[in-house]
């Protein structure tokens, strides 16, 4: 998901004081695993004192140096507002800190359990042989998206709240912004939620802006189901480059609008009221069913073709094993498919972009299938097996409603028009601090660096967190 930010294009963060790597067991139950070198960042320009705190930004699906521009916004500025030593932590398997040889061939190290392992013994290394922090310098995580997830997650006895290894963590606080907290193998809420969004005038959206996307979403999903003239007029409606072939490619194709499309369309939300900008290209559009998505994508596209390639074409390039520390789609796929799920399904006739619609004999545009064909053909994981390890997890770790959620140590935040709420802090459990809910908010709101056109609400959530990250460096 986290992707789409990068390439908006965010300012990165420009230097670090110090880089290194940690030796990492390759699997933290084994006393005598192989280990791999985990690369780590260190930004001391705040730091105030010798036991200052330390802000742990959590490294996610993809390098060290990207999510470092992701999640710099808010915690540079708590940093320097708390005197805090900024490290960052790459995710194992991604970037630089490939697990076996210099190759991403062997991923089988690659799950959420040992990531989160991960953070408790950089920190023991950290404040022992490292030298980068005395034992009583307090650490605050921060981590957004998946990352969030790992972030929250460490703030559980070690190995997770329900049957691990029981260590407690040694976190003084978290905040974890719009984490998905659960592994769940259809997320066929997202389409609909997108509409939900772009009907949100708190989104900078509008109820006729919302239905006339959902409409056109809804004929191009009846169009991928009716063969080759359906195809081909899907991509003369849309603009496609080029038709697809075959309805796995026509599924694929509907995939790439709805999420790479226009749910790039609402991330970029941030940085000035594309939300709004996009809905006045969708109402001024002609009155032909595809014309308001056509209208949204020519805009992605500077007028140019859709590039809405095969599914081939994507499992060539996750086949592919070869390092390059800004690609991280195998490793993110790998993950998906072995654990998270997180797959947008979708079996109901009209793209599920209505609430709640109900999946039909014919199906919908993304069915369950569409994914495992993915899974197999591109990484050899059968059906089934994502489902049993993210039940395992979510036993584990608890999912949306985490033990240990009232402890006062985990500050959620969420973005009301953010797809990826469906899979966070459960709206009907009660969590201390309670989760910030941002009105209109969209993924990591909180996150991004502040500037004249921040919005209320998430200037109202900024405040939130740092009066949390105050109250977990004040509590023992
Ligand atoms: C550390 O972070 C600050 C704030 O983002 C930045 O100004 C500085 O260039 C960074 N690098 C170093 C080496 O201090
Ligand atoms: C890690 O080690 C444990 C204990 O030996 C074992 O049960 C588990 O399968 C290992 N995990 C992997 C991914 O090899
Ligand atoms: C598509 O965008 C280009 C500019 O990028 C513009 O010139 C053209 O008129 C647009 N076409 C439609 C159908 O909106
Ligand atoms: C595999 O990935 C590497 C690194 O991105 C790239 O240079 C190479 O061209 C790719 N190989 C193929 C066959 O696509
Ligand atoms: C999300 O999915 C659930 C279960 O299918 C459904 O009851 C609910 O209406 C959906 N919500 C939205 C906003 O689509």
């Amino acid at each position: 998901m986290l992707a789409f930010l990068v390439l908006a294009g965010l300012a990165t963060a420009s230097g670090w004081s110090s880089r290194g790597t940690v030796q990492q067991p390759l699997n933290h139950s084994r006393h005598d695993s192989e280990t791999f070198a985990q690369r780590f960042l260190v930004n001391d320009t705040f730091r105030a004192g010798a036991s200052a705190p330390v802000f742990l930004m959590v490294g996610g699906e993809n390098d060290i140096e990207t999510w470092a521009s992701i999640l710099g916004g808010q915690v540079f500025d708590l940093a320097q507002q708390f005197g805090a030593s900024v490290v960052a932590l790459e995710h194992r398997g991604f970037g630089m800190s490939t697990l076996v040889g210099d190759s991403l061939a062997d991923l089988s190290a690659l799950s959420v359990g040992q990531a989160v392992r991960d953070v408790f013994s950089f920190y023991d290394q950290a404040v022992g042989h490292l030298g980068l922090a005395p034992r009583d310098a307090p650490w605050v995580a921060f981590g957004c998206s998946y990352s969030g997830l790992v972030a929250a997650f460490a703030a559980q006895p070690e190995g997770g709240g329900r049957g691990g290894v029981g260590r407690a963590s040694p976190l003084a606080g978290v905040v974890a912004s719009s984490a998905p907290l659960r592994a769940q193998t259809r997320f066929d809420n997202y389409t609909n939620a997108l509409m939900l969004a772009m009907a949100d005038p708190a989104a900078g959206g509008s109820a006729r802006c919302g239905a006339a996307v959902q409409a056109s979403l809804a004929a191009g999903a009846a169009l991928v189901a009716e063969g080759t003239r359906g195809w081909e007029e899907l991509a003369a409606g849309w603009g496609f480059c080029s038709a697809p072939t075959s309805l796995i490619d026509a599924q694929w194709a509907w995939r790439f609008v709805t999420e790479y499309t226009l749910g790039f369309q609402f991330v970029q939300e941030s940085r000035g009221g594309i939300i709004s900008y996009a809905c006045a290209k969708a109402l001024g559009a002609g009155p032909a069913a595809l014309a308001p998505v056509a209208a949204i994508l020519n805009v992605s596209s500077q007028g140019q073709c859709v590039d809405a390639a095969p599914l081939a074409d994507f499992v060539r390039e996750l086949r592919n094993t070869t390092v390059a520390p800004s690609e991280s789609a195998r490793q993110y796929t790998w993950l998906k498919c072995t654990e998270l799920g997180w797959f947008h399904t979708c079996d109901a006739p009209d793209g599920c972009t209505a609430a709640g619609a109900a999946p039909a004999a014919g199906g919908g545009p993304l069915p369950l299938s569409l994914f495992q064909t993915l899974c197999m053909d591109a990484l050899g994981i059968g059906p089934g097996a994502q489902a049993a390890a993210g039940a395992a997890l979510n036993e584990r770790f608890g999912g949306t409603a985490p033990p240990g959620r009232e402890d006062g140590r985990v500050q959620y935040v969420t973005g009301d028009a953010d797809p990826w709420r469906f899979l966070g802090a459960d709206p009907q459990a009660s969590f201390s601090p309670p989760v910030v809910r941002v009105e209109g908010g969209w993924h990591c709101s909180d996150m991004d660096p502040l500037s004249p056109y921040t919005p209320a609400p998430v200037r109202a959530a900024r405040a939130s967190v740092r009066a949390s990250v105050a109250r977990f460096l004040s509590s023992p």
